[in-house]
Order: structure tokens, then C-alpha cells, then sequence
């Protein structure tokens, strides 16, 4: 076992080191429990509990629980972005796990960041893992609807500012939308993220889609506390299920579920670890592949209750079977196949793969002038019609212009118009949810829905929308919507991946790039602008990503008096 290099021996290190557990106990495998329950964060906070149960479970498979806090990144909260935050989180569990004597560990969480975050973590520290993740809050009625987490407020948020929704209603949804623990009950980041970590094999079979408060999450966690030891003594590591067949179901996965584009990011990172480049083809062909069959909001109709109601993760990926490896080893211990071998679908919400929710893919990739290393559309949450559109700029170069024009009545803008907004990629401003950019307030008046949005950021997983989103390189690091003006005439066909500008390569030479202003001058958010990569690299750190197989490797420290 790892844990015996600090543990085993006769001198006064391993003396010492058991005298530092001997309270806890000894002589058995250690099991560290990392978890991100805080009360700064909501989606997290009912992991406590949770925790509890996967102590239970180490206990009764005979190892030593070690629970210890980890940062809790809260997509609600935190600001600029969690996004900022997320490989500070993959770098104190990687370092927690390097310098403490664990031999397997589970690791708890939920909101968006957290479980990619620990998947980046686990993937390069490599020891016995299993995720448990905390479920989605129970869905509350407004107005006679279930609302769901994000997408409804975006709508509402436009109902408000059209002036169709009075201060009273607005006051009500506050308060629904304050109801209950748990991560977003929409297709967001976290519930995605949970259906990629469940599809991966890194968590037990049937745990990623539940109600927070569900008794199965508890008797989940407890499995997984038992079944990390068995697995800590196998020496079953994530490098077994970290590899192109587990990424390439995890792709077919997130093309069925019509998953957020934040997944693409996260799965580019955690795959980067173990030197496995995804590129952003691969999201693209996956998503004409293999339909959405997943009937969740923001995409569909249902919410993440009704997927959980139609037999979760086993019966949607039962579902697209044939686009499956189903030999991928699993958390669980046999194959994929031999999991899905008694799933099937039991209800509405999974669709049979030849009756999908749309026709539309998931994803849609695009190249251009505008886009050299590529930009991605959700193209299951776009309107068909603007898909294919001309139209001129309206271009802000940061979010504070954007807030401060867009509902100028004086904003020379038409429903044709395309909305660009620029420097908010990972160096610019840490890449927050900023792409879903508000129809201007004089169109909402006039009915209008939807437009062609543009920008380097990334927008939330429960948002919907003709939204161009993660356009690299980045317009921070002179990525060319820099260079781009009021009036300059776009088109996009997304039918055949292109982004341009119709602007001549000497002109846009010729202009002067308006770079994001640059306020943090140390600190963290130094750290993170010097070494972040663009999105299709994963946005990890350029010092974690291992570019070849033999950067992979995780270096154990040598273990002496401290
Ligand atoms: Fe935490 Fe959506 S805000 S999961």
C-alpha cells in the first residue's frame, strides 16, 4: 500500500507518523475524504451528510476514514468566475493526496467546478478514487411551472426587463428559487459533469442522478466508502478508465444528454493529464452522431427529476449502447456492458434513440477569420433559423461596456444585428458565464427572442440561445475580436462550421487590438493569467497538463522528518 512509505518501518519517521494516526488507528488502509461542504456554498452544502456515509462505509470494509475540507468552489457566488478557481481546487487535492499517506480517496462535491476539478486532480495523482456527488435540489412552482435552476430566471429576467413582470412576481421568484440544497436541477455544468464523471467509471453505477435528500444518495456514498478500500486494496486506479475509449463514451454521453459546452472544457483538462488531446472535432462529430435524447431543460422540456424517474445514467447510456465502448472497465468493477446489461429506459424523459428531442445536434464547432483555433455552438439550444445569419456588429470589449450599453436606447442595433463580446477568455477575465448576452431591452420590447452572439467567454450550461461561445485565441492574447468594430459585417454558417468577419486581412492588421484592461497585479489571479491555456487546451495550467505520456507521471515525495 502507498500509505505504507510513511507508515512501515522501525525508525523514528514511521514511529513518528504512527504516532500522528494512532488516535484514528492504524494497519489498515487509509482512505482520505475530501469534501466541499461549506456554507458558502448551497449546492454543496447537504455533502456533509453524505460524508458521514462514506466514513460508515470505509469503517465497515475494514479501512480508516481520513476526512479533510477542500475549497468549495460555488458557481452562485464566487467572483469574477468559479471558473478562476477551479485548478486551485485540482491542485490542493492533487497536493493533499502527494503529501499524505492516502491509499484511496473519495472525493465529494458538486457544483460545476468541483467534480471537474477533482477529476483533474485524480487523474494526475492517480491513486484509488471514487467521486460522490450531492444531487440536485427538488424543482419549486412559479406561475404554475417547475422552475428550473438558471434557465428559468434567464427567462424571467427578460420578462422583467420587457416590463411583463411586476415587482411582486420578481420579489416570489427570489424566494423559489432560495428553496432547497443541491446542485442545479437543469442540464447545467454540475449535473453534466456528474452524468461525465458516472460515464468515466469514476463514481459507483446509478449515483450521478438523484435528489439531494434522497435516501439512494446516502446508501450510494456508503457503497462507495466500502468499495474504495477493496478498491485501494486491488490498486485500481483512475488511469484504468481515464483513457480514449472512457473519453470517447463520456463525448457520445454529453452529445445525448445535450450537455452544457463547459463540459467540453472540463473534459479537454482532465484528459490533458493523462496526455490525451480531445480535440474540439471530436465534440463536434460525437454530437452528429449521436442525438439528444435526454428530455431536460434547457434543451427539453423535463428537468433532472424526470431523468432521474427514467433510470438515470444506466438507462441513457443503454440507450445509445452502439455508440459505446463496452468495454471500458468501471468504478464498479465489471465492464460498461456488463452494468447496462439490465438498464433500459423507463420513461419519457430518456427518448428512444430513432425519436430524439431535436434534430439539431448538440454541438456544433466553428473555424474562420474570426475563430482560427475554433469556437463552439450549442446547437441544440440555438434557433435553426439563426444558424445560418449576416449581420453586423454591435462589439463591446468588456463585460462593465456591455452592462453599460446594452439597453441604451440610443444602441443602433435590429433584431439582424450579431452582439460580440470580447476579452472575457481565460486571460482576459478568467472566462466567466458571460456569453449569453442580453437581448438588448428595445428588442425585447418588440418580441424578440433570440440573436447571433459572439464572444470568448463561456456561458452557464443551463443558458439557451445562438451563442458562439470559448472563440479562440482569445481576443486578450490578440485573438482577432480585438480587432473587430462596430459595423463589421459577420456570418456564420454553422452547417458547415464557419465564423468570418467580412473584413480583409490587411484592415484588421491594421487596426489597433483593445485589450481588456489588466487590474490584478498579483496574486492568484496573476498565477492564473500567466499560465492559464485557451478553452480548446482544457484552460488548465500550462505547468499541470502532461503534453506527452511521459509527463504523466506523479512524483512522490520524499518522505523523511518534516
Ligand atoms: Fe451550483 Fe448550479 S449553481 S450547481
Amino acid at each position: 500500500m502507498r500509505s505504507d512509505a510513511w507508515l512501515a518501518g522501525d525508525d523514528e519517521v514511521a514511529l513518528n507518523h504512527r504516532a500522528a494516526l494512532r488516535q484514528a488507528g492504524t494497519g489498515r488502509p487509509l482512505i482520505g475524504i475530501a469534501c466541499t461542504a461549506s456554507d458558502l456554498n448551497r449546492c454543496d452544502r447537504g455533502l456533509t451528510e453524505l460524508a458521514e456515509a462514506v466514513r460508515a462505509g470505509v469503517l465497515s470494509a475494514g479501512g480508516l476514514p481520513l476526512a479533510f475540507p477542500v475549497m468549495s468552489l460555488s458557481e452562485d457566488l464566487m467572483a469574477p468566475t468559479a471558473m478562476m478557481y477551479r485548478n486551485l481546487l485540482a491542485i490542493e487535492v492533487e497536493e493533499t493526496i502527494r503529501s499524505q499517506p492516502m491509499d484511496g480517496i473519495v472525493a465529494l462535491g458538486n457544483c460545476d467546478k468541483t467534480v471537474p476539478a477533482y477529476l483533474m486532480a485524480l487523474a494526475s495523482a492517480d491513486i484509488p478514487a471514487l467521486l460522490v456527488t450531492g444531487g440536485f435540489r427538488v424543482p419549486v412552482t412559479f406561475r404554475g411551472e417547475r422552475l428550473g435552476s438558471g434557465t428559468s430566471l434567464w427567462r424571467y429576467d427578460d420578462e422583467r426587463r420587457a416590463g411583463r413582470l411586476g415587482d411582486a412576481d420578481w420579489a416570489r421568484l427570489e424566494t423559489c428559487l432560495g428553496q432547497g440544497l443541491g446542485a442545479c436541477n437543469t442540464m447545467g455544468t454540475a449535473s453534466t459533469m456528474a452524468i461525465m464523471a458516472e460515464t468515466l467509471g469514476m463514481m459507483l453505477p446509478g449515483s450521478a442522478v438523484a435528489a439531494t435528500g434522497d435516501p439512494r444518495l446516502k446508501a450510494s456514498a456508503e457503497a462507495a466508502g466500502r468499495r474504495i478500500v477493496a478498491m485501494a486494496a486491488a490498486g485500481n486506479r483512475p488511469s484504468a478508465v481515464l483513457t480514449e475509449a472512457g473519453f470517447g463514451n463520456a463525448i457520445a454521453a454529453l452529445a445525448a444528454i445535450g450537455g452544457s459546452t463547459n463540459a467540453i472544457i472540463h473534459l479537454c483538462a482532465v484528459a490533458g493529464r493523462r496526455a490525451i488531446r480531445l480535440p474540439l472535432r471530436r465534440f463536434a462529430d460525437a454530437s452528429a452522431a449521436v442525438p439528444v435524447i435526454a428530455d431536460i431543460s434547457p434543451v427539453g422540456a423535463g428537468l433532472m427529476p424526470d431523468l432521474a424517474a427514467a433510470g438515470g445514467v444506466p438507462a441513457l447510456l443503454a440507450e445509445i449502447a452502439p455508440h459505446l465502448d463496452l468495454a471500458v472497465p468501471s468504478a464498479a468493477g465489471p465492464p460498461l456492458g456488463d452494468l447496462l446489461a439490465g438498464a433500459r429506459r423507463q420513461g419519457g424523459a430518456i427518448r428512444p434513440i430513432d425519436t430524439p428531442v431535436t434534430s439539431e445536434p448538440t454541438f456544433t464547432v466553428v473555424h474562420g477569420n474570426l475563430a482560427p483555433d475554433g469556437a463552439v455552438i450549442k446547437t441544440a439550444a440555438a434557433s435553426p433559423a439563426l444558424l445560418r445569419h449576416r449581420g453586423r456588429a454591435i462589439v463591446f470589449h468588456s463585460y462593465t461596456e456591455m452592462r453599460d450599453r446594452i439597453d441604451d436606447p440610443a444602441l443602433d442595433v435590429t433584431p439582424d444585428s450579431v452582439l460580440v463580446l470580447a476579452g472575457c477568455g481565460p486571460v482576459g477575465a478568467a472566462m466567466p458565464e458571460w456569453g449569453m448576452i442580453p437581448i438588448p431591452r428595445k428588442l425585447l420590447d418588440q418580441g424578440v427572442t433570440d440573436m447571433l452572439r459572439i464572444s470568448d467567454a463561456r456561458m452557464s450550461g443551463t443558458s439557451f440561445g445562438t451563442v458562439v461561445l470559448h472563440v479562440a485565441p482569445e481576443s486578450a492574447i490578440g485573438g482577432p475580436l480585438a480587432r473587430l468594430r462596430d459595423g463589421d459585417v459577420i456570418s456564420l454558417d454553422a452547417t458547415v462550421g464557419e465564423l468570418t468577419a467580412e473584413v480583409g486581412p490587411a484592415v484588421l492588421a491594421a487596426r489597433e487590438p483593445v485589450l481588456p484592461p489588466i487590474t490584478d497585479l498579483r496574486g492568484w489571479p496573476l498565477l492564473h493569467r500567466q499560465h492559464v491555456t485557451q478553452a480548446p487546451e482544457g484552460c488548465d495550467y500550462d505547468f499541470l497538463q502532461a503534453r506527452t505520456p511521459s509527463e504523466v507521471r506523479f512524483a512522490e515525495p520524499v518522505i523523511g522528518r518534516s
